[in-house]
């Protein structure tokens, strides 16, 4: 597994249910992956993985990440993808726990959960994401959702080595609002210095990114990088992102 402590900045792409074969050739092109400056930056580009086969050894320095695994290793689970599935097909890191995944597919933290402990077991870094809804935002209950979330959802054999938290306010995915500055470094911080177990971990800020709020995003004390949707759809701007 990738050791993430090395890596100043993380930036992951989500395409969501988004490509084609002709989109990730374009895609490619203007990423132009051969070009990029080497950094200390981790990009992460997480695809369908009916793709994987398409970008594999045409991403480097980038790493090819998935976007959810299966909670089954093997057997009658038909439309699942195993963590063993993902780490044949050359995917280092795997997006778990969205919550268009908790949302609309049900998932639960104990799900999250096992999947992180597949992933892991494989040698796949888990990208765990977390965040509330915007009533439990305004009962002010964000600390005690993303608490629940975190303590149910991170297994014990997780370690800061090699686990990433992405926060992702639910209301600020794919909405064009994201919290205050302020409010985004306070959650953070909350989430390194206020959980049992998790101190000090990589967490990643998601919702609204986009090359103009990245800079200022990034340069929070408690932020370690972004988590990018919409925007990363275009190699362009989440160039942009990568290089802010
Ligand atoms: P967005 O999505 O950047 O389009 O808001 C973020 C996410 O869902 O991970």
């Amino acid at each position: 597994m990738l050791e993430i402590n090395k890596f100043d900045r993380i930036i992951v792409a989500n395409w969501k249910l988004n490509g084609s074969i002709d989109f990730i050739e374009q895609y490619l092109q203007e990423l132009n992956c051969s070009k990029l400056e080497s950094s200390n930056n981790c990009g992460i580009i997480c695809t369908p993985s009916v793709y994987f086969h398409k970008l594999v050894g045409r991403l480097n320095p980038l790493f090819l990440g998935g976007q959810d695994c299966s909670n089954y290793s093997e057997g009658a689970y038909t439309g699942e993808v195993s963590a063993t599935m993902l780490k044949d097909a050359s995917c280092q890191f795997c997006i778990i726990g969205h919550s268009e995944r908790r949302q609309i597919f049900g998932q639960s933290n104990e799900d999250v959960c096992i999947k992180a402990m597949n992933l892991i077991a494989n040698n796949i870094n888990p990208i765990i994401c977390i965040g509330e809804t915007f009533e439990e935002k305004n009962q002010n209950l964000t600390k005690d959702i993303i608490y629940t979330q975190i303590s149910k959802s991170v297994p014990k054999n997780a370690t800061k080595d090699f686990v990433i938290i992405a926060y992702e306010p639910i209301w600020a995915i794919g909405t064009g609002k994201i919290p205050s500055l302020e409010e985004i470094d306070n959650i953070h911080f909350f989430i390194k210095n206020e959980i049992q177990n998790i101190e000090n971990y990589k967490i990643l800020y998601g919702g609204s990114v986009n090359s103009n709020n990245a800079s200022e995003i990034m340069d929070l004390k408690n932020v370690d990088g972004v988590l990018v949707g919409g925007a990363s759809l275009d190699a362009l701007e989440y160039k942009k992102i990568m290089n802010s």
